[in-house]
């Protein structure tokens, strides 16, 4: 456990809020400097004197009713928290927050805060089911905040399903992880978007274009780096993998699509791993009814797709960005003219043509090539321990540009 415990507890309006205040108990019970932070909703539950009593230190739910001339209280909060969680979290806040919205010492203090959030919703399941609710979740888990599910169950409305605040031990659990990690984990805090597995290029309604590719590597990568304590984002083509436990993983067909779905994620991104094998030609026009043989050739005119990880090249600002390179000949050369051409910080070179390495097997063997003239050659081993090795490269160069 890390020395830093400093937890402010953003309590907005709910008849959950009264685990809220268990959940006071229990963190300082454990050690925790626990800070409450109330909006006015919250307060129709259970009144700012139980908090107070139950962490020994003063609420705060008025932006204006400033006590201390030396400092301006809420971004004071914000800087002083090492984790900040809300609990009960409402649609509005979730709402506000992702949308950048500020009327209240709550919602202005969660947008100056730089500390980690976490987030325990709890609303009426339609609520929580709505698809402005999941937009705005999914959006701020893009930006890096955390959920904690809520639990499923009769809730207070009287309706049946999900949407009841975790309980108050499962918080608790999920906060002491959050510190146990930081204190191991050299991605905590950082947005990650790994890219895996083939694309598929229709040619009709039942033919495509598409490659070997498995996604293991793509998987293997994701899963290692959310072990170590990134938030992970798997842009992945279509396979056969399970999705993993814990990571944002959003399922594309094309290169178009994959295209897509990394630039609009990328400038979140403090690190982005593009292991997919992603289609460089895709049929010129796409047919709308099934293609019908007949006893002469047949000609596809293809065009080229987008290249995204030249495009990521061309638009990185401070990301890490890393490229994989399949190859049957030449691999340094091409690795090298790879890592420059698209403006890479690394180059992942695998020779697809040898026994055990590339597509679709556990293992794989490597050469990853850094633009500050690093070579590093692996032997042939899992693909997880190409995976370590990508991250630990990766992690060098994120400490590096100061990250
Ligand atoms: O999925 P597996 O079965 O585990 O196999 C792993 C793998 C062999 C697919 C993986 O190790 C690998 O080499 N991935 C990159 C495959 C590839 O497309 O290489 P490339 O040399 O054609 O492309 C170079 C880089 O540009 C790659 O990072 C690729 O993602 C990217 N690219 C390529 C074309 C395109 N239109 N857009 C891209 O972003």
């Amino acid at each position: 456990m890390t020395n830093k415990k400093n937890v402010l507890l953003c309590v907005t309006g709910g008849i959950a809020v009264f685990k809220a205040a268990a959940l006071t108990s229990q963190l300082s019970q454990n050690g925790y400097t626990v800070k409450v932070m109330m909006t006015q909703s919250a307060m129709k539950f259970v009144t700012p004197l139980t908090f107070q009593t139950l962490s020994r230190n003063p609420v705060y739910h008025d932006t204006f009713d400033e006590k201390d001339p030396s400092g301006v209280a809420h971004i004071d909060l914000a800087d002083w928290a090492d984790l900040v969680v809300i609990a009960p979290a409402t649609a509005n806040v979730i709402g506000k927050t992702a949308n950048g919205l500020a009327d209240d010492m709550v919602s202005t203090t969660l947008l100056a805060t730089t500390a980690p959030v976490l987030i325990a919703p709890a609303m009426n399941v339609h609520m929580y089911e709505h698809p402005a609710v999941k937009a705005n979740m999914e959006r701020l888990a893009n930006y890096g905040y955390r959920f904690i599910e809520p639990g499923e169950g009769l809730l207070a409305c009287g309706y049946v399903g999900k949407g009841r605040l975790a309980e108050p031990d499962e918080i608790l659990a999920a906060i002491k992880q959050f510190f146990n990690e930081q204190s191991e984990q050299p991605l905590l805090g950082k947005q990650v978007i790994i890219t895996a597995g083939p694309t598929r290029e229709q040619v009709d309604p039942v033919r495509f274009f598409t490659n070997r590719s498995s996604g293991k590597m793509g998987y293997a990568l994701a899963e290692a780096a959310q072990g170590f304590g990134a938030q992970v984002t798997l842009i992945s083509g279509p396979t056969s993998l399970p999705e993993p436990f814990g990571i944002n993983v959003i399922q594309v067909k094309s290169a178009e699509e994959m295209y897509n779905a990394v630039m609009k994620r990328y400038e979140y991104a403090d690190l982005i791993i593009k292991s997919a094998a992603v289609a460089d030609y895709r049929p010129k026009e796409v047919l709308a009814q099934k293609v019908k043989k007949k006893d002469s050739g047949l000609a596809i005119e293809m065009e080229r797709t987008k290249d995204i990880l030249q495009e990521l090249g061309k638009c990185k600002t401070n990301q890490v960005l890393v490229g994989f390179a399949a190859e049957t000949d030449q691999v340094e050369t091409y690795a090298l003219e790879k890592l420059e051409r698209k403006n890479l910080d690394i180059i992942v070179a695998n020779n697809v043509s040898e026994v055990g390495s590339g597509f679709e097997g556990d293992t794989n063997k490597v050469t990853i090539f850094g633009n500050d003239g690093t070579r590093i050659q692996s032997d042939l081993v899992s693909k997880k321990e190409i995976a370590m090795l990508v991250l630990n490269e990766a992690i060098r160069y994120i400490r590096k540009i100061g990250k």
